[in-house]
């Protein structure tokens, strides 16, 4: 697939979202609310996990990224965070080999230096055994920053490119791009934020430029087909204009449904 930046081009646009990106939230809430550790929300947001998977690959979705961690939630209690490493090398070890038969290429973006060794070498193994795979490409964002990911970009661009150093009026949006993690998928079409909050809280600051921004009240755990094919026909009676009128939009998407 050839990627477009939605700030030079304008991208083709059709009514299935070709990368979908979703923040998670919501699962310590649920289980609040349950009279429940916020502990028991996260294990039952692995199910969700599952679910979004599924809707999204039989709807035709090539791209799903899932913000599973953040650079900012090291912040949390110990005992929270060390229950979301436990959980994430689980469904590592247990999904991979369905992941694999499935035609599924999982990718995990973030600095994963930061986390325990048997993680990182999962995270490896994981990768290297759905590599083949081109079907349906899912990414977990993990200890994933949007502010660090243009920082690495930047960095690994001045390494590579160190004459730009002297000429930064040369330094072009393309020649940042392949630098940043998602380099190889096209921007998202559509986010979604279960949860309630309406913000970006550090995902992909630099990809969601023009991506169309859905939020929902339900919490992650409760996130289900419903709801997600709600938030597929909301995106659908979208305009999306990349900065030209009305008038210039090909009568695509939001006069078709
Ligand atoms: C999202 O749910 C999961 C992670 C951030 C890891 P939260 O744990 O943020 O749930 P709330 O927002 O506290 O309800
Ligand atoms: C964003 O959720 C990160 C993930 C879902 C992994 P948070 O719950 O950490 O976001 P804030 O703190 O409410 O902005
Ligand atoms: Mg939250």
């Amino acid at each position: 697939m050839k990627i477009i930046s939605s700030t030079e081009q304008v991208p083709n646009v059709s009514d299935i979202p070709t990368h979908v990106a979703i923040i998670m939230d919501g699962n310590g809430r649920w289980a609040t609310e349950r009279h429940l550790p916020r502990t028991t929300g996260h294990g039952r947001g692995v199910q969700t996990v599952r679910n979004v998977v599924k809707y999204f690959g039989e709807l035709g979705t090539r791209y799903l990224t899932l913000f599973a961690f953040s650079s900012e939630n090291w912040r949390r209690p110990r005992d929270e965070v060390n229950l979301l490493m436990r959980l994430f090398l689980n469904a590592l070890e247990r999904e991979v080999k369905e992941l694999k038969q499935r035609g599924i290429r999982l990718r995990v973006i973030g600095d994963i230096s930061r986390f325990d060794q048997k993680l990182q070498d999962t995270i490896e193994w994981a990768q290297e055994a759905t590599a083949e795979n081109d079907a349906f490409h899912l990414t977990v964002a993990a200890n994933y920053g949007g502010r660090w990911d243009i920082l690495q970009a930047t960095r690994r661009m001045l390494t590579e490119h160190p004459q730009l150093a002297s000429n930064p009026s040369e330094i072009a949006e393309q020649m940042l791009a392949p630098y940043l993690s998602m380099a190889w998928a096209p921007e998202p079409d559509l986010f979604i934020r279960t949860g309630g909050e309406q913000r970006v809280s550090n995902f992909l600051i630099w990809q969601l430029a023009y991506t169309e921004l859905y939020f929902t009240e339900r919490f992650w755990p409760e996130f289900d087909q419903a709801c997600m094919a709600q938030a597929v026909q909301w995106y659908r009676s979208r305009e999306r204009r990349f900065g030209r009128t009305s008038a210039q939009v090909p009568r695509q998407m939001a006069n078709q449904h």
